[in-house]
């Protein structure tokens, strides 16, 4: 982008649980941004750009959309199979790119999507970790990398959404990867960001399931467990879960040599606490993006800065294909009951 008052012109691919989230962000809530384009192969959702956000150029087939010449930037919010060929497509079409997390589903697409991106540096790709954008991790992280918990060495971290009773991750298994490639891979990025980027070098995982038998066909589970060993004695410890029933519970502990630091516990809607003749308790987040809805809004801040050329990004592809490449171990391990080597 040139001048300083130039909008970004962008253009979204998916419109789906959080495809349309980033769509209202995009054209209602963030800064130095124009919403020109959407693209999903379902015609209510592309009814939807329309009506509820003016959105004026719509296409059904991607192809035809990535090569709109008037659009600076794509948002990608689809299923995560699709993401490694679509980045490369928008990469490939001059655009810069935003690709929802997981990067892919295997490093040999992972490893794609690098080496188009190292031949156009002067293009943007940012895969969406979105809790590096809220504010409570964000301050965790500078208090650990400025020693304020001596040497960190272990990190708990899990990702437990409320039970949906529906089960739309049941049908939404066998395209997200599973439980960890699809919950943990927050957690995963968050414990390398946490821990200073150390190798993985060992995973084990198991799991179990609760309530959802339908996961079985697919091989996941709803309630999955995994420690992953690093270069240089640092450990994580991550717990997922699709059952919770009080609602939805991201929490991590980073734990050092003099100190720890917890981010999220409890699952605190607001600050309010009730005491009475039943106890004491609080409200309840009901779900993911209740919890990072200020993270959602700054990360896409920080993606379009980063095209506008206002702010470096810190976060990188090859950080999206770490947590790929553990998640994957993991998974390999839930399936085999043995330590599997990442
Ligand atoms: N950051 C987070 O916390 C978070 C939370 C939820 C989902 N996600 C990620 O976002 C992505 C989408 O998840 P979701 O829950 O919104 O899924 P979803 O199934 O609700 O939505 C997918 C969307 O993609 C569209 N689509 C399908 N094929 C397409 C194509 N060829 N071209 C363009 N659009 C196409 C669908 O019509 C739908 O609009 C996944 O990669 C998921 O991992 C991230």
């Amino acid at each position: 982008m040139s001048a300083a008052t130039a909008r970004l012109r962008v253009g979204i691919a998916g419109l789906g649980r959080l495809g349309k989230r980033h769509a209202e962000a995009l054209a209602f809530g963030t800064r130095h941004v124009e919403l020109v384009a959407a693209c999903s192969p379902v015609e209510a959702e592309r009814d939807f750009a329309r009506d509820s956000l003016g959105v004026e150029r719509l296409y059904a087939d991607f192809d035809v959309f990535i090569a709109d010449p008037d659009m600076d930037a794509v948002v990608l919010v689809t299923p995560t199979s699709l993401h490694a060929d679509q980045a490369i497509a928008a990469l490939r079409a001059g655009k810069h790119v935003f690709i929802e997390k997981p990067l892919a589903l295997n490093m040999a697409d992972c490893e794609r999507v690098l080496a188009v991106a190292a031949e156009r540096l002067d293009q943007v790709a940012m895969v969406g970790f979105v809790r590096r954008f809220d504010p409570s991790y964000v301050s965790a992280q500078a208090s650990v990398a400025g020693g304020e918990i001596g040497r960190p060495f272990l990190v708990r971290s899990q990702t437990c959404d409320r039970n949906d009773p529906d089960g739309f991750f049941v049908r939404f298994a066998p395209s997200s990867g599973g439980i960890f490639m699809d919950c943990s891979v927050h957690d995963i990025d968050l414990a390398r960001w946490l821990l200073g980027r150390p190798k993985a070098l060992r995973a084990f995982a198991t799991g179990t399931i609760a309530l959802h038998p339908g996961l079985a066909d697919c091989g996941d589970v709803d309630n999955g467990l995994a420690i992953v060993e690093f270069e240089g004695g640092a450990r994580a410890v991550f717990y997922a879960s699709r059952t919770m029933a009080h609602g939805h519970e991201t929490s991590t502990e980073v734990i050092g040599t003099a100190g720890k630091l917890l981010v999220g516990e409890h699952a605190a809607r607001d600050r309010i606490v009730r005491s009475d003749a039943h106890g004491v308790r609080h409200a309840v987040l009901a779900d993911f993006h209740e919890r990072f809805q200020a993270a959602f809004g700054a990360e896409m801040a920080a993606f379009v800065a980063a095209c506008r050329g206002d702010a470096p990004l810190t976060l990188t592809l090859t950080d999206a294909a770490e947590a790929t490449r553990i998640g994957l171990a993991i998974t390999r391990s839930l399936h085999s009951g043995m330590p599997e080597v990442v």
